[in-house]
């Protein structure tokens, strides 16, 4: 791949050949946990690390809403992508680690949907060289979904049996 002024690769967590170009200057700028965008408390499930990565993902789902709404997705995407990344590589894995150290049950299902989300948005890269607007609204429903599919359901469980074992 042709090196690009101000742009690096990235590789994806476990992804061989899932690359992305990324900005050096945004990547520096990675969504914060600030309390910008409206967090709903009923979204706490009271584990502070599920609690902290999941209002790190909707900060990105807000902040790519907000650039979708105001017509500047192009302008956010390599911020946007990392933070994904930055996302899986991080949180989702830090969550892999804390479910096979409980011995959760459904561990191995738990780890295919974090798999699927992770090559889904691989896709969603892809399809963003082609069409930036159409990716932009596809990507955000997507994500949404993920966050009330996801977060809210299948992660919830996981934090049920965590407070079992006294986590
Ligand atoms: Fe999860």
């Amino acid at each position: 791949m042709p090196r690009v002024q101000g742009y690096d690769i990235y590789h994806w967590p476990g992804q061989g050949q899932g690359l992305f170009l990324f900005n050096r200057e945004l990547a520096n700028t990675l969504i914060d946990m600030d309390d910008k965008h409206t967090w709903n408390k009923d979204f706490n499930t009271g584990v502070k690390f599920i609690d902290e990565q999941h209002k790190y993902f909707f900060n990105i789902v807000s902040l790519l809403k907000e650039n979708l709404n105001a017509g500047v997705c192009k302008d956010s995407a390599s911020r946007i992508f990392f933070s994904l990344a930055h996302y899986a590589e991080h949180f989702l894995i830090q969550e892999e680690i804390y479910l096979k150290d409980y011995s959760f049950p459904g561990l191995r299902e738990h780890k295919n949907l974090h798999k699927e989300f992770i090559r889904r948005v691989i896709q969603f890269q892809v399809e963003y060289e082609k069409d930036v607007g159409e990716t932009c609204r596809t990507m955000l429903v997507y994500l949404e979904e993920w966050f009330e599919n996801h977060n809210l359901k299948h992660d919830k469980e996981a934090v049920d049996y965590f407070r079992e074992k006294g986590l």
